[in-house]
């Protein structure tokens, strides 16, 4: 399919348009298709009774999906005073790509979920260019010993007003606090607490209690924003939550560099091959 609007097949595909209070659509409206004059459109059904689901009103910009297998589902929420949307879809067996409200971004997402899998964005994200979302490594790693995955697909959830800058990667398990910003090219595998920035490779907490806004630092006025008197505030200004959950703060890591000094290499070696033979299938 190369042309935006309305779409069933004999497999039991469709693209389908939803109005903002969730009522069928029966197509791009004019204002819709006036926003996204130009864009590039491109969906490939391989398989059968997949869906995509666009909520109007709707920016695009460039919007790919490849539909691989059965099952899939695309969820597009409505779009209308951000940037436009660009992204690179993946979808297999019984996945889904759901995304909210005003997801903005400056050059396509590549996003990929198979296996069952979900990722969920939540509303007012904005993602800057060269930004991957995979839910799953693409291609499968197995235990020599056991045989079972050492790879399997986890699903990705980032929460509403979340910043991804440019180049920055999401691996398959991850989750964003709402309010967080995850800085340029930061590779992240793990929780992310809400209002909190994390940066690096792999992806650390490097400050917290933090909140950000969208105007431009140069496109929109005041041209200085010292501070926050200068933005209008979102909802999304809150201190960071501390809970139980492993997070990417790195303290597995450091525990693992404790225990490393404590304990002597035979008994090290011992509790490794342990864990190995107890470690449940994930
Ligand atoms: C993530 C970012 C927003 C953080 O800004 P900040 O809160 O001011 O962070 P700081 O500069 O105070 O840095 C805090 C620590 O994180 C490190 N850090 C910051 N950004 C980093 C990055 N992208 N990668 C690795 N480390 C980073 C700093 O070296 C510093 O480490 P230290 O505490 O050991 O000295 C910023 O560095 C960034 O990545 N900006 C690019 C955003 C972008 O992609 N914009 C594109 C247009 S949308």
């Amino acid at each position: 399919m190369t042309v935006l609007g309305p779409y069933a097949d004999d497999a039991g595909n469709t693209i389908e348009f939803r109005s903002a209070d969730g009522s069928a659509a029966p197509s791009p409206d004019d204002a819709a298709l006036a926003a996204s004059a130009g864009a590039l459109f491109r969906v490939l059904f391989s398989g059968r009774r997949n869906r995509l689901v666009h909520s109007l009103p709707m920016r695009l910009a460039d919007l790919r999906i490849q539909f691989d297998c059965d099952d899939g589902l695309v969820e597009i929420g409505p779009r209308a005073g951000v940037p436009a949307l660009r992204a690179n879809m993946r979808v297999g067996q019984d996945a889904r790509i759901v995304l909210g409200r005003n997801v903005s971004a400056t050059s396509r997402v590549g996003f990929s979920a198979v296996e069952g899998t979900t990722v969920t964005v939540g509303d007012d994200v904005m993602f800057a260019s060269d930004i991957q979302l995979r839910a799953d490594d693409g291609h499968p790693i197995f235990d020599v010993r056991t045989g079972r995955r050492a790879n399997p697909a986890r699903p990705i959830t980032v929460g509403d007003h979340v910043w991804v800058g440019w180049g920055a990667v999401l691996l398959a398990g991850t989750t964003v606090g709402d309010g967080s910003v995850v800085g340029m090219h930061a590779v992240v595998k793990g929780r992310v607490p809400n209002n909190c920035v994390v940066a690096g490779v792999p992806a650390r907490v490097v400050r917290r209690d933090i909140a950000w806004e969208r105007p431009h630092l140069s496109l929109s006025k005041p041209y200085y924003k010292p501070d926050a008197s200068t933005v209008e505030r979102s909802p999304y200004w809150n201190l960071t939550q501390d809970d139980a959950l492993p997070t990417v703060t790195g303290r597995g890591r450091t525990a693992r560099r404790v225990l490393r000094r404590v304990l002597p290499r035979p008994l090290r070696a011992r509790l490794r091959r342990l864990a190995r033979k107890v470690r449940p299938a994930r």
